[in-house]
């Protein structure tokens, strides 16, 4: 019998990813989208398309996170065995302006799915999409699962409580509900308003002579940043532990955001000095100034490991961008291994 799960948060970066890999396993998947003026559905339209006769190997329900009586119905309605919580409003930086509409999907709407598991009657194994961002102001280097965090953001103020309740409701009612406390993870499919995709998309469309600078905020903030669908397959093996437990997902490197800027333009020839201008406005008022993560537990647990490294993941990034532009990422020989 093929098992079943839900994803909030589908149409993500991460949701799609996680579809895919879950279809590829032979489950039955289905995500909750929520209803947008424009189409939303972008990294995911190849799962829900017929294929050969058969019925699309991903189902939509509309639903919004911040919406109770939605996200019971859809588990009802679904019956899954996994629910992987991904649904968020994710951009810290927005999160300064949009505080109450962060709290509300991304600390009560992981509220919701909590209690819409426990008024099921059957057992369900969850996922909590926990962030870095919670450790703020480091306590200390590399985080870990014992790290204190000390939130800097609406954002990490908002996951801290998810986090918390998960923590609460697999205590109070052996619900088996894991906590993935993830570090930054990038890939072709990130969001344009995060700084790695800015700056590759940036750079692609400097090569392509559409642009001739690129606006950043503050470049000596330093990230643990690693590839997303390596971090979908951790999210999965969480919900596989007998046991359900919070784990840390990084590489344990870390890099400043200029390092980033430096190697995506050095890659197609170019010396960022020449193009990238920094805008005050676009810092924001208490930083993350430097994360480092430490995935020993993962990897003890389950044998999860990153396999792609900075400048790999720099690399596939700006060549996937260069080719959205029509450049051929061979023409440059960093690029062309
Ligand atoms: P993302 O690309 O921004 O995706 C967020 C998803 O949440 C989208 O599908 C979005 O739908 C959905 N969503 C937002 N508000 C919603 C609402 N009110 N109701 C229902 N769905 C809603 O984020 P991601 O990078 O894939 O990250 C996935 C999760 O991991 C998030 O919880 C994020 O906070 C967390 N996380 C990410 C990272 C990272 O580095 N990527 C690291 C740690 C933790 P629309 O498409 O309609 O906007
Ligand atoms: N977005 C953005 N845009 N960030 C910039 C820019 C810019 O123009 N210029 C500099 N930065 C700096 C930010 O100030 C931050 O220090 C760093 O680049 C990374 O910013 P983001 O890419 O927006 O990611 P983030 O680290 O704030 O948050 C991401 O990672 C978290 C995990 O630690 C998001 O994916 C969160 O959802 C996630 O939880």
């Amino acid at each position: 019998m093929s098992r079943t799960a839900l994803i909030t948060g589908i149409t993500g970066q991460d949701g799609s990813y996680l579809a895919e890999f879950l279809v590829a396993k032979g489950y039955r998947v289905h995500g909750v989208v929520r209803r947008t003026s424009v189409h939303s559905t972008g990294r995911i339209d190849h799962l829900l398309r017929e294929r050969d006769g058969a019925i699309p190997p991903v189902e939509t329900h509309i639903g919004d996170l911040t919406d109770p009586f939605a996200v019971h119905r859809i588990v009802q309605r679904v019956r899954p065995d996994e629910i992987y919580n991904l649904a968020a409003q994710s951009h810290v930086g927005v999160s300064f302006e949009a505080p109450l509409p962060t709290a509300s999907v991304t600390a009560l709407g992981a509220l919701h799915v909590l209690e819409a598991v426990r008024a099921t009657d059957w057992p369900i194994r969850l996922y909590q999409a926990g962030s870095s961002e919670m450790f703020g102001t480091v306590r200390e280097t590399p985080q870990s699962e014992t790290t204190p965090f000390a939130p800097r953001s609406p954002y990490a103020v908002a996951k801290v409580f998810a986090h918390h309740m998960t923590v609460h409701y697999r205590d109070a009612y052996g619900i088996h509900a894991s906590n993935g406390i993830l570090f930054n993870h990038e890939s072709p499919r990130r969001g344009e308003q995060f700084v790695t995709r800015k700056v590759t998309k940036g750079v692609a469309e400097i090569v392509a002579g559409r642009r001739s600078t690129l606006t950043l905020g503050n470049l000596t903030a330093r990230r643990d940043w690693g590839y997303a669908p390596e971090y979908v397959e951790a999210m999965w093996q969480m919900l596989q532990q007998p046991v359900a437990d919070d784990f840390v997902i990084a590489t344990g490197e870390t890099h400043a955001v200029e390092e980033w800027v430096a190697t995506a333009f050095s890659l197609v020839g170019l010396d960022w000095r020449g193009f990238v201008v920094t805008d005050e406005r676009l810092r924001r008022p208490t930083e993350v100034d430097s994360l480092r993560g430490d995935a020993r537990k993962a990897e003890a647990a389950f044998g999860w490991r990153p396999r792609t490294g900075f400048h790999g993941l720099v690399k596939l990034m700006v060549a996937a961008d260069l080719r959205r532009v029509g450049v051929d990422p061979s023409q440059f020989p960093e690029l062309a291994s």
